[in-house]
Order: structure tokens, then C-alpha cells, then sequence
């Protein structure tokens, strides 16, 4: 087991790529805080559509250890609960996967300036307070492990005014934090999904959703299990010498020019 003993919390992890993630963590023998909005998985109209039981009821099943913390990230005290409430519960903090995001279609016209604070906020802000409050106790630990789940929009427009610039600063928060806790032994990297099966991808027409299929190299859409080996691996020891980097996750999707 590559994560035997370890504390993660996942941010988001009720639904898609988040809860693949705790799945992941838990067989790895980690300890996980599922936190997120709601505890039931989102069902999603093309993906997702029977995802069951909650995370951490999944988890306890297979023998495992979890904790599920109703938390929205955008509330800065509502973060510091959660870590407080995972340091008592389990002892410690690991790892932080900053995986909570959402999509909110529009353009510069259409999409309203509370939607785009809103998307901001859910997916950079949140990343930077979670980070600023785990940092005193990744310090703590032999192994401190600091995930953001970014985008294949992180090196490209395409997803809006507000999703694709908030994407592209996680990527370069994953960096700035890596050379401020580099000495502590604390690595900080970024996943850049591609096109992955959950019920993000509602907003979607299907015609749109085959358009993805055809773009992406291999001949399948992803799903959250590929996004979740990848936060495995660069959760585990053998990525200990890896930090300030984004590992995209995306079929091929923008290996053309
Ligand atoms: N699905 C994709 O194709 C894809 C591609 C690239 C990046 N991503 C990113 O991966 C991450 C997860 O996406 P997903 O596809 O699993 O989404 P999803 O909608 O399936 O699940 C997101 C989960 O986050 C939770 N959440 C949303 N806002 C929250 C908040 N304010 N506080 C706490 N929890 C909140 C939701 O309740 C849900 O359980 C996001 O950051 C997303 O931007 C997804």
C-alpha cells in the first residue's frame, strides 16, 4: 500500500474525479476527509447517473477509514473547521487534494460578474486559503503532499472568462507554493484532466460531448480512476522528488498544436 497510515483530505469528494480520488487514497490504505457541499454523489445525465453510496459509507464498506465534513470552500472558516476537525479526528494532515471546482458556462457577455466571482473563488481562491491553513501541519508530517487539480484549460481558452484563467493560476500557485515549502519537504503539483465522465459534463449538449471524443487521441473519454492514479502517484513516495510541476491527464487531448 503506497499511502498506508496517511491523512488526505479531498476537497470535493463526494462526486467524479474527487470521489475516484478518495476511492484511490483508501485502497491505498490512506485515511480520508471527504469534504464537500453534499455527502450523496452527483448524478449526472450522461455520466455518473448511478453513482453510489456516499464516499466515505464507500470507503468504511471496503474496510477502510473516512470521514465525511459538510464544508463549502469558498468559506474561509468553514475551510479552518475542516482542518481542525481533521487534525482531531485522525491525528495529523498528509495530504491536501484541492480538487472542488466548478463550470459555469458563458462568455465576456453573458456570463455575469457574480458567476464569474463565484467561479474564481470556488476554483483559485479556495485553493490558496485551503493551502495557507494546511501548511502549519503538512510541515508536521514526513510526507506533506499538496494536489491541485487544474485543467487542460490551464494552457488554453475555450472554457470561459472565468474557468480558464482560474485554471491556468492554479497551475502557477502549484509552483510559487512549491518553492515556499520545497525546504520542508512539502511537494505541491497540478493534474490537468481532460475530458473526464462526471456530471461537470452536464452543461454539455451530446453532440458536444462526441466532439471531445473525437479530439482526444485514445480512443476513450476519461474517467475519474485515470485522474485518481495520477494523485496517487504523486501523492506516494515515489514522487517525493517531484514538486512545482502539472502532470496533465487528458487522453492526448492538447498534444496537437
Ligand atoms: N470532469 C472534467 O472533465 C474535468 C476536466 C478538467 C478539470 N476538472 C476539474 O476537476 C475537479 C472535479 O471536477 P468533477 O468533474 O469531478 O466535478 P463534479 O461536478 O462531478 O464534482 C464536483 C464535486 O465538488 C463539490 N463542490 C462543488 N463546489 C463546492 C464547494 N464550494 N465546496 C465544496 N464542495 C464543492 C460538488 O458538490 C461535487 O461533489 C474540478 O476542479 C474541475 O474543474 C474536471
Amino acid at each position: 500500500m503506497r499511502l498506508a497510515g496517511r491523512v488526505a483530505i479531498v476537497t470535493g469528494g463526494s462526486s467524479g474525479i474527487g470521489r475516484g480520488i478518495c476511492l484511490a487514497f483508501a485502497r491505498e490504505g490512506a485515511r480520508v476527509v471527504v469534504a464537500d457541499l453534499r455527502e450523496e454523489p452527483l448524478r449526472g445525465r450522461y455520466h455518473e447517473t448511478d453513482a453510489a453510496p456516499p464516499t466515505a459509507a464507500a470507503i468504511a464498506g471496503s474496510g477502510g477509514q473516512a470521514l465525511f465534513v459538510p464544508v463549502d470552500v469558498t468559506e474561509d472558516a468553514a475551510l479552518a473547521a475542516l482542518l481542525e476537525q481533521t487534525v482531531a479526528h485522525f491525528g495529523g494532515l498528509d495530504i491536501l487534494v484541492n480538487n472542488a471546482g466548478i463550470h459555469i458556462p458563458g462568455n465576456s457577455q453573458d456570463l455575469t460578474i457574480a458567476q464569474w466571482d463565484r467561479v474564481v473563488n470556488t476554483n483559485l481562491r479556495a485553493l490558496f486559503v485551503a493551502t495557507r491553513l494546511a501548511i502549519p501541519h503538512l510541515r508536521r508530517s514526513p510526507h506533506g503532499r499538496i494536489l491541485h487539480v487544474a485543467s487542460v484549460h490551464a494552457y488554453g481558452g475555450g472554457a470561459g472568462p472565468a474557468y480558464a484563467p482560474a485554471k491556468a493560476a492554479v497551475v502557477n500557485l502549484a509552483r510559487d507554493t512549491a518553492l515556499e515549502v520545497g525546504r520542508d519537504g512539502i511537494t505541491v503539483n497540478a493534474i490537468g484532466p481532460g475530458y473526464i465522465a462526471t456530471a461537470l459534463q452536464d452543461y454539455l449538449e451530446p453532440a458536444q460531448i462526441e466532439a471531445c471524443r473525437q479530439r482526444t487521441p485514445l480512443p476513450r473519454l476519461g474517467r475519474p480512476a485515470d485522474v485518481a492514479a495520477a494523485a496517487v502517484f504523486l501523492a506516494s513516495d515515489e514522487a517525493e522528488w517531484i514538486t512545482g510541476a502539472s502532470l496533465v491527464v487528458d487522453g492526448g487531448f492538447i498534444a496537437s498544436v
